[in-house]
């Protein structure tokens, strides 16, 4: 147990998927996986641990923001043996070319600073996913004809963006989307040698406003859990 899990050791698999919300975890272990049982509840940060393809894996929330997400993956990493770590999530599309219902695989994350960044001083690390993941993401993103960007992202501390020339610049420089977890999750896969990334789908635009309708968001949340398996067990 851990300050904030309350699993048992070997409750939770090596493979961990990471939506931010806890019962997109739910719904993700009752659609895919088979004999889940539930290994937290604390803070209703719901975890479940079942099979998928012979394979087991643990589907748990993560919260939004990387001071969360930083909480629940050293945690896992760390005091539960977690070897891998897939983030879920939605993002903003920030190009004109990637459009809402589109998936994001995160080659790296840009951000002002993370959990991280106070034992980093005056390195502006580069955090980075892991290679075998991506590409076997992006492989299984293929097969299923889902239009899928591959490239840098904006690890944000604010979903209410009142800094507009930092938005201009992370356009401008090529960013592919705007979210807030990964880059605190890359840089905590470094320190403890494990593999990481965050697959995502496009649910708003920052440029043209557009947002994805509610009834759309558990399919296109479907492809990415579909997407992350696969990826998880190529
Ligand atoms: N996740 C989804 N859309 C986002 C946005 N516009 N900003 C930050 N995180 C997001």
């Amino acid at each position: 147990m851990t300050p904030h899990i309350a699993a048992k050791p070997g409750d939770i698999a090596e493979t961990v998927l990471m939506p931010g919300d806890p019962y997109r975890a739910k719904w993700a272990a009752e659609t895919y996986l088979t004999d889940a049982v539930c290994i937290n509840e604390v803070r209703g940060m719901l975890g479940f641990t079942g099979m998928w393809n012979g394979n087991r894996v643990t589907i748990m929330g993560s919260g939004m923001g990387m001071p969360s997400m930083s909480i629940y993956a050293n945690e896992l990493m760390k005091d539960y043996g977690a070897q891998t770590i897939i983030r879920i999530g939605s993002c903003g599309g920030m190009q004109d070319d990637v459009k809402v219902r589109d998936v994001v695989l995160a080659m790296t994350a840009t951000s002002t600073g993370t959990p991280s960044s106070t034992i980093f001083r005056e390195i502006d690390y580069a955090p980075v996913c892991d290679f075998g993941l991506l590409q076997a993401a992006y492989a299984a993103s293929q097969k299923r004809d889902t239009p899928t960007h591959v490239g840098s992202i904006y690890s944000s501390d604010t979903f209410y963006a009142e800094r507009n020339d930092l938005t201009e610049q992370m356009i401008r420089h090529g960013v592919l989307a705007v979210e807030m977890e990964a880059a605190e999750l890359y840089i905590l896969a470094a320190r403890y040698k494990r593999r990481a990334l965050a697959v995502m789908t496009v649910s708003d635009h920052i440029i043209t406003g557009e947002s994805l309708p509610s009834d759309q968001r558990e399919r296109t949340f479907g492809d990415m859990v579909e997407i992350a398996l696969e990826a998880a067990f190529a």
